[in-house]
């Protein structure tokens, strides 16, 4: 837990500004800074009005896909027959993320307000947090405040006297990469083992005990209540039409002020990495940066100019995920980093489908083959083959997950992978 957390600037620091601040972490220190005055403003308005707002703001799901969060509530069913459900996507485990264990060790009641909020969205009367299974410290945290604010009437029967009553669990996971997945989410929470499932039927069809479910992450709920308290017009003053509002930064790697960084949607990606990070140590140029985290494509130095927007992202060939750039810069060898992120989802693989629990393994061995210098120039079009194998065509998409930085690594520096063969068949000779 040992990165700093640095504010871009005073107006852009909605989600970190109590960052570092461990006064603001219990409810008197919360209430102080203005804690649960969203909450009231949401109870005095009907579940569609909140949606609306929420819409109109043009909030993206910070889990990684960037699903419009007002579409996504809108989703579930308005006129309740049974039980609705809200998760809160603690999992994270994506390499290069670490963003969301920040917002609940500094600022666990704005998570459970940001979920409340939500929940009353969509109606819920049960919330999870399903925090990943390594994140003790954080779920201690969690816990004390979610006493702290049942005692208080934040949580529980007939919240603040409004008629309306709902419960928090805080669920630890199991410790899968997978559980993060949301319908691997809520296999785990119901007492399975975290195997996503086919979609349809999707969350708002048939979620937690079969019923209507939202799954959001961690960033995205606590980005809503200061969305409801001051408008969405207030959040669009950031960032861009497609891509408003401010996001928590994870920057790792080879960069001399790594960090969390809370930043304003659409800087240029070099911006980021070399006025905000310092850029590489000793005057180093960058080699080759996964923006977005261990799931999306690399871009190289000269790459480094697109916007750090959903689209701005996307158009430059990669994706802005969760916001998480890992660095290699000048003195990283491609190869070696692309086997160990392979390697990541071959373990993390739940093994339902053929192609991911055999491609990623396969992937792996055949990276490690090269490595250690004894692949063969064919086993470059094997990658290529796998690739094609493994997008599109798996129950979720972690397969697809090693296929972008695999890919872009082979396309972008392919002259590493066959330095690596040509001292193999030097070898041999
Ligand atoms: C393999 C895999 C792992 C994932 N891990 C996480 C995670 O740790 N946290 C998270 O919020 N979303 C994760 N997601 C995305 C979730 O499935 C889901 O889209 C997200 O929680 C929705 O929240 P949002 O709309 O607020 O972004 C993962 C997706 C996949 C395919
Ligand atoms: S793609 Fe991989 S992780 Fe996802 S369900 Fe299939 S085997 Fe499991």
């Amino acid at each position: 837990m040992g990165y700093p957390y640095r504010h871009a600037s005073e107006t852009t620091t909605i989600l970190s500004r109590y960052m570092g601040e461990p006064e603001g972490r219990p409810l008197s220190g919360w209430l102080e800074r203005g804690g649960y005055e969203s909450l009231r403003t949401a109870l005095d308005l009907e579940p569609e009005q909140i949606t609306t707002i929420v819409k109109e703001s043009g909030l993206r799901g910070r889990g990684g896909a960037g699903f419009p969060t007002g579409l996504k509530w809108s989703f579930m069913p308005q006129q309740p027959a049974g039980p609705h459900y809200l998760c809160a996507n603690a999992d994270e485990s994506e390499p290069g993320a670490f963003k969301d264990r920040e917002i609940m060790r500094w600022t666990p009641h704005l998570l459970i307000e940001g979920c409340l909020i939500a929940a009353r969205a969509i109606r819920a009367q049960h919330i999870y947090v399903y925090v990943r299974g390594e994140y003790f410290p954080v779920t201690r945290i969690l816990n004390e405040a979610v006493v702290e604010a049942y005692e208080a009437g934040y949580i529980g029967e007939d919240i603040l006297g409004s008629g309306w009553s709902c419960d928090l669990t805080v669920h630890l996971g199991a410790g899968a990469y997978i559980a993060g997945e949301e319908t691997g989410l809520m296999s785990s929470l119901m007492g399975g083992r975290a195997e996503p499932w086919m979609k349809p039927p999707f969350p708002a069809q048939r979620g937690v005990f079969g019923a209507p479910t939202t799954v959001n992450n961690v960033e995205t709920l606590a980005s809503v209540p200061g969305i409801v308290a001051n408008g969405a017009a207030w959040y669009t003053q950031w960032g861009t039409e497609k891509s408003p509002g401010t996001k928590l930064w994870c920057c790792s790697g080879h960069l001399s002020k790594p960090g969390n960084y809370e930043l304003e949607l659409g800087l240029p990606l070099r911006d980021v990495l070399y006025d905000v990070c310092g850029g590489p140590p000793e005057g180093r140029r960058v080699k080759a940066v996964l923006p977005g985290g261990s799931s999306t494509a690399f871009l190289t130095d000269d790459e480094l100019d697109c916007a750090t927007t959903y689209e701005g992202l996307q158009e430059a060939g990669s994706a802005l995920g969760t916001a998480s750039p890992i660095v290699l810069d000048e003195s990283a060898s491609i190869v070696p980093a692309m086997r160990r992120i392979a390697q990541f989802y071959a373990h993390e693989s739940c093994g339902q489908c053929v192609q991911c629990r055999e491609g990623t393994a396969w992937i792996t061995k055949i990276l490690r083959r090269i490595e250690e210098g004894e692949g063969e120039p064919r086993d470059i079009d094997t990658l290529y083959d796998l690739c094609e194998q493994l997008t599109g065509r798996t129950i979720c998409v972690l397969a697809d997950s090693v296929v972008f930085p695999l890919r872009s690594s082979l396309d972008k520096f392919r002259g590493e992978y066959e330095a690596l063969m040509r001292r193999s068949s030097a070898v041999a000779t």
